[in-house]
């Protein structure tokens, strides 16, 4: 049995009042809100046990590192890696996805190869690759999507091709919810010997992720979104690739051996962690993955599909309201246009009514252009949010609709 209203309870954010009355809180796609178990064990940790992590032998500084390699087996276990070695902590999935374009990229692109994205990708998966494109002379590549923003798979079968090295698309569109078939693209995309990213950031949030079963490459994903804190993200990659991969940074820590003159560099994940961990933050991510699998990611995304289904309806009721991004089977993020009315302005009006949603183009710019807009409200669901909140979401939805139409 999913009891929200317990889980909620979990969240001392949601304790607060403003003007008298409970948050709605609708922009778990932006960053989640944090269980007390990951404030508690962060808190935890600075009072009782923190020292740089890898660093000294003293009796905190080996507590830390003891916690902070623990949360790397937690997220190893999140995602089903083979090993904890695959697990490279990073500051987020912006950060995991730069790593791959400039150490996997600059080594193993050239002119003539392309890299493959998708048209649903935000900033994250499309400014690296654009970036490491212009410094290669490979050539960015962007396979079409529906115009309700389903995956088309002929689309992306017409766009992959022998000179494919890499395929980097999200496995679910913040702005769409569409979730996109990583298992199935990569099995093609292997067919042409081109490598896998699979951008996780919002797929992490809602549904078990199998590195092992999808057989991606690479995968991308953040802290803050999956209740845990900020600053710090995971990427994983197949040790066979990763290996062979140059350093991203230089500096502490991500060495074997330096002189003056020359360094060698250390095994992974290490090489690609230099200088100080952010390893309370680790230490507060897998806290938050626990949390997630202490309720079950399966039981989370049932109750999830269901206010989904629930969330649809409701939005339909809103006069003059298009949702943006119907594909079948998406996720829980409900991007919506109300004609005549500017998001921005629309977010104004919910503001006064403790409605938190987010506008503007979601760090998704050509993706929000290709579906006819410039800017557009979303509403995002969390394992918190409930059927009350959405019923307040559409109240203030109406109440803007018609104090703007009125005026
Ligand atoms: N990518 C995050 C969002 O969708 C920041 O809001």
């Amino acid at each position: 049995m999913y009891d929200v209203e317990k889980i909620k309870k979990d969240f001392p954010i949601f304790r607060q009042r403003l003007n008298g009355r409970p948050v709605v809180f609708l922009d778990t796609a932006a960053s989640a809100q944090k269980p007390l178990c990951v404030l508690d064990k962060m808190r935890a940790v600075y009072e009782t046990a923190y020292a740089n992590a890898h660093r000294g032998s003293y009796a905190f500084a080996e507590q830390i590192t003891t916690e902070f390699e623990a949360a790397r087996q937690t997220v190893q276990k999140f995602v089903n890696a083979a090993s904890a070695r695959e697990i490279v902590f990073t500051r987020n999935a912006t950060e995991s996805i730069n790593l791959v374009a400039s150490s996997w990229g600059e080594q193993n692109l050239c002119a003539g190869d392309e890299v493959l994205i998708s048209q649903a990708e935000h900033h994250a998966n499309l400014v690296p690759w654009q970036n490491i494109c212009a410094k290669t002379g490979a050539k960015l590549v962007v396979f079409p999507i529906a115009d309700d923003g389903s995956y088309l798979k002929d689309e992306f079968e017409k766009h992959l091709t022998e000179h494919t090295k890499l395929v980097a698309v999200t496995a679910m569109s913040n702005v769409l919810g569409t979730v996109f078939p990583i298992k199935e693209m990569a099995e093609r995309a292997h067919g042409f010997g081109a490598k896998i990213l699979a951008d996780a950031c919002q797929y992490a949030v809602h549904n078990i992720i199998d590195v092992q079963d999808w057989n991606c490459d690479f995968l991308a994903f953040s802290g803050h979104k999956t209740y845990g804190p900020t600053g710090i993200g995971v990427l994983y990659g197949k040790a066979e690739i990763m290996e062979n991969m140059p350093p991203y940074q230089f500096g502490g820590d991500m060495i074997d051996h330096v002189t003056y003159q020359h360094t060698t560099f250390a095994d992974i994940p290490a090489r690609f962690e230099a200088g100080t961990a952010a390893s309370v933050q680790a230490i507060g991510m897998a806290e938050g993955l626990k949390y997630m699998q202490a309720l079950g990611l399966e039981n989370i995304a049932q109750y999830e599909q269901e206010l989904i289904k629930y969330t649809v309806e409701r939005l339909n009721e809103v006069p003059h309201l298009t949702q943006v991004g119907t594909a079948k089977g998406k996720g829980g993020v409900f991007c919506f246009d109300i004609a005549g009315i500017h998001p921005q302005d629309l977010a104004f009006v919910l503001n006064k009514e403790n409605v938190a949603v987010r506008t503007g183009h979601h760090c998704a710019e050509p993706l929000v252009n290709r579906m006819g807009y410039t800017s557009l409200a979303r509403a995002s669901l969390g394992l918190y949010s409930t059927k009350e909140d959405i019923d307040a979401l559409i109240a203030a939805l109406c109440k803007a609709e018609k104090f703007f139409r009125e005026s």
